[in-house]
């Protein structure tokens, strides 16, 4: 069903403030989620409304703080989040990078103590939506099998990167890097439907389409074999080791551990194109590439060459008109969150199309 996407943000925003958060904190995180629904990515969307409430509620995400840079070396800083919401501590890195890329034409961020951002597109959009190219990563909570291995060592670890363009939308790369998110597997798992038997494997090594048996003691799978667990192995170095955070071994977990903060990291870069080369240029070549791509012959089967973030972008355009798409087990699930804080919605449904 789709509901009207103001109302929904609305409810979203009462029940965080309600469970613990600024109003300014809980205005961002719940723009996180709707960013997330709008483009189809329903495992980071409001169906994580009820834990991050509870996370809130608990004390394990910190409420009313404002993170804060620790290191400062002009393009290179490193930032502490103080366990506050995930969404927050990232936009405040990726604002501080977009300043710093600006005077310097690059600027890294390395980020401690933060907590779960979502979706990482709602991010590295922004920044290209101001004219910067941008790459984000966090490391996460161990739930990924290194190639070879039997046990979880490694994050779902999302990357993603976004170039920005004039005629066409930017290029949005946003992926987890197990073969999809972790988060696809438990909205599964509430909405009751079996999954593609590459994503995962039981407690015992073996692939399976149950995401119980993942959920259970199984692991997720590395994306494109030793190429994806080489990807998330190294954004468990830059976000831990050289992040100072956690790493993923040592990542308490985002959905069971209530008590103690995540304390994961992100490893942000911010270029400004202006510095490279004149900015019309810049796009116009951007632009003559991205072109080259849509006019690739389709391959049979197929309908067209999709720039990434594309299909998203088209999402959020429908939704933005049609009002935001949700089941009825999430809304069911939104519901009863709000009433933990006495919250009560009213959700109006503009119902299926
Ligand atoms: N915060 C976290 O800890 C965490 C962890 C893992 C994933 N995530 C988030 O989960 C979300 C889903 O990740 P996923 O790996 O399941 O994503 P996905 O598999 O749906 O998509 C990955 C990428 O592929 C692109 N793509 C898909 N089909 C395409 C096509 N036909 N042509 C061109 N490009 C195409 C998409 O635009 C996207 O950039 C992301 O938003 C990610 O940031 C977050």
């Amino acid at each position: 069903m789709r509901y009207d996407v103001d109302l929904v943000k609305r409810y979203c925003v009462q029940v965080m403030c309600a469970a613990g958060s600024s109003e300014e904190e809980a205005e961002l995180f719940v723009q996180s989620l709707i960013f997330a629904d709008l483009r189809g990515i329903g495992s980071h969307g409001t169906s994580r409304l009820s834990i991050y409430a509870k996370r809130v509620a608990s004390g394990a995400v910190s409420s009313h703080v404002t993170p804060e840079i620790c290191q400062d070396r002009g393009a290179a800083i490193s930032i502490d989040g103080k366990n506050g919401l995930g969404a927050c501590t990232a936009r405040f890195a990726v604002d501080r990078c977009i300043e710093r890329a600006r005077r310097f034409g690059c600027c890294c961020a390395a980020v401690k103590n933060g907590t779960h951002f979502g979706s990482a597109a709602f991010y590295t959009r922004y920044a290209a939506e101001e004219g910067m190219i941008c790459c984000i990563v966090s490391n996460a909570e161990a739930s990924v099998v290194p190639t070879g291995g039997a046990v979880p060592m490694l994050g779902t670890s999302p990357l993603s990167a976004a170039v920005p363009a004039r005629r066409h939308e930017p290029y949005v790369l946003d992926m987890a890097t197990s073969v999809v998110a972790r988060g696809k597997v438990v909205l599964a798992q509430k909405e009751g439907r079996s999954i593609p038997a590459d994503w995962g494997v039981d407690k015992r090594g073996v692939p399976t389409s149950d995401p119980e048996e993942i959920l259970c003691g199984g692991a997720m799978l590395p994306f494109g074999g030793a190429k994806g667990y080489a990807i998330s192995l190294l954004i468990d170095l830059l976000c831990s080791a050289l992040g100072g955070a956690y790493n993923c071994r040592e990542t308490p977990s985002f959905w069971t551990d209530l008590e103690r903060p995540q304390n994961i990291g992100y490893f942000i870069w911010v270029l400004d194109p202006s510095k490279f080369m004149e900015t019309d240029r810049f796009l116009e070549r951007v632009d003559g590439i991205l072109d080259e791509l849509k006019g690739c012959p389709p391959a049979p089967g197929a309908r067209e060459v999709m720039i990434p973030g594309e299909i998203e972008a088209g999402r959020e355009r429908r939704g933005l008109e049609m009002g935001i798409e949700l089941s009825d087990a999430v809304v069911a699930d939104m519901i009863e969150a709000g009433a933990r804080y006495g919250v009560t919605a009213d959700l109006q449904e503009r119902g299926t199309l």
